[in-house]
């Protein structure tokens, strides 16, 4: 079916440049057998191919062993190598890709096979499945991102150019072992990520945003952009996503914690999540919109959509950028606006960035209870701070009193999500906004983490403490919905 190959737009450059790093095989004993093992100093092919950066890259921070991902033999590579390199040169890869994966992996398969038997190599039934897996993944699907992709652990992945690949397990950051051939065909996996959704990643347009088919979001920023080879940021989405009991095991909430935002959720109070990047901010809404009625119409608003509303009457949308001629954007403005004419009963907005925060605010003010967002801020402060600048930069040239009225008037409560420097993740504040004074916003912490210290391992020791306050200002509406009896009981049992 598939002739000689000619002219393969998509084939990876000179597969003789195996992969220099050598991977041990087994995990306990590797260091000094890997060190033994590789006596050549000499640079491998791969890396004296690549354009040498104009800078060298700073080192990277604590220069730890890298993780292992799927423990590999340097005779695997060389192995795969050459099979690789008879496969391009048997089958057009550009024409197997016009095939549905199913059918382009049998033909793989086949040609493979009959590879290995030709050049009468010796491997075990087992490894010939694993290399007909890496090939078909080098072809077909993302290369050696499949096996992080795979894994359910991984909540980030960063590529920093094609011989440093991070992962993020546990909240912290880990150096791997995975490499690209070359820059090459780092880009080629990009090109093929964002292909999916109508996109081009080249030197003309070297920053693009695209999704995983399973909804994982990407960004790509390549060279000349990003000096050392293109970089690759996904963030995994997670099928299982958190719930707040997880939230209660993990201690990232006391169970006392939990119970108030509980009935914040239920008892329509509006509220504005607050946090670092992957500090929790999307599993913590998630969580939050699980309290919702089932009776409520519920709209979300997201970039990509993450959240998994469990409620049967919920509207999805999720925003567009523009296309190659630059046409066809719908911002979140335009959802949130739009959302306003659908008869919501609440709004949920993944993540608010821009002028879309007075959008929101509105429609908290106009009878929406119990919207929320999540918005990127270090504090309760300095969310409000933010929204504030988010309006005043959305050209509405209101006086900042006014903007401060709107927000008095809209939000109820924040909660602040944190990633420690340990890795852990905590609601650090539950905050209620309760008026201005002057020119200030008032607020009232609920609850706080308080951090006590370190134990030997680093692990940050501390507890979440209630306040002190026995009547939140949203207490007549707990009354209203008939939860204030909870409510009580939650602030004393946390007091104690
Ligand atoms: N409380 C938590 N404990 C442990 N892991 C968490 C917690 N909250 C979130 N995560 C994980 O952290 C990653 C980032 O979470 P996400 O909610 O997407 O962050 P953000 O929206 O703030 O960028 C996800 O993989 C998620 O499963
Ligand atoms: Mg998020």
């Amino acid at each position: 079916m598939f002739g000689r190959r000619t002219a393969s737009v998509d084939a990876p450059a000179a597969p003789a440049q195996a992969r220099p790093k050598k991977p041990a095989p087994q995990k306990a004993p590797a260091k000094p057998a890997a060190k033994k093992a590789a006596p050549k100093p000499a640079k491998p092919p791969a890396e004296a191919a690549a354009a040498p950066p104009r800078i060298a890259p700073p080192p990277e921070a604590a220069s730890a062993q890298p993780v292992e991902i799927g423990g590999r033999s340097d005779e695997y590579f060389q192995t795969k190598t050459t099979i690789f390199n008879a496969l391009i040169d048997t089958i057009d890869l550009s024409q197997l890709a016009q095939l549905d994966t199913e059918s382009a992996a049998e033909e793989i398969r086949d040609i493979v096979n009959e590879i290995i038997s030709i050049k009468n190599v010796q491997m075990s039934i087992a490894e010939q499945e694993s290399l007909l897996q890496d090939i078909c993944n080098d072809v077909l699907g993302y290369g050696p991102l499949e096996p992080l992709l795979a894994r359910d652990d991984i909540a980030d992945i960063m590529v920093n150019g094609s011989s440093r690949v991070f992962i993020e397990v546990g909240g912290k950051i880990q150096l791997t072992n995975v490499r690209f051939r070359d820059n090459g065909q780092l880009m080629n996996i990009c090109q093929r990520i964002v292909s999916q959704v109508g996109r081009r990643v080249d030197e003309a347009s070297p920053i693009c945003d695209a999704r995983l088919p399973d909804g994982s979001r990407v960004n790509v920023i390549a060279p000349p952009l990003s000096i050392d080879g293109a970089a690759l940021t996904i963030r995994k989405f997670k099928k299982d996503k958190l719930t707040m009991n997880d939230l209660v095991n993990f201690q990232s909430i006391s169970p006392e914690g939990a119970r108030v935002l509980e009935i914040i959720g239920a008892c329509r109070i509006n509220t504005l999540i607050s946090g670092g990047t992957g500090s929790g901010k999307t599993t913590l809404l998630n969580c939050m919109t699980g309290f919702i009625e089932h009776d409520e119409r519920v709209i979300t608003c997201e970039d990509a959509a993450e959240l998994q509303l469990q409620q049967p009457h919920v509207v999805r949308l999720e925003t567009r950028p523009p296309n190659l001629e630059g046409q066809g954007e719908v911002t979140m403005r335009d959802l949130v606006k739009n959302c306003l004419r659908m008869r919501p009963e609440r709004i949920i907005v993944g993540e608010v960035r821009g002028p879309e925060a007075f959008d929101l605010l509105q429609a908290m003010n106009t009878g929406h209870d119990g919207s929320m967002g999540t918005l990127h801020a270090n504090s309760p402060r300095e969310a409000l701070q933010r929204v504030e600048s988010m309006i005043t930069m959305g050209g509405y040239n209101l006086p900042s009193k006014t903007i401060k009225e709107m927000i008095v008037g809209s939000i109820d409560v924040i909660i602040q999500a944190a990633r420690l420097r340990d890795g852990s993740r905590r609601i650090t504040h539950v905050t209620e906004v309760l008026g201005t004074e002057g020119d200030t916003i008032i607020t009232q912490d609920l609850f706080i983490y308080d951090m006590d210290g370190e134990d030997e391992e680093g692990n940050i020791a501390g507890r979440h403490k209630s306040t002190g306050i026995a009547r939140p200002a949203f207490w007549d509406r707990a009354r209203y919905y008939g939860r204030e009896g909870d409510l009580a009981t939650a602030l004393d049992q946390a007091a104690d």
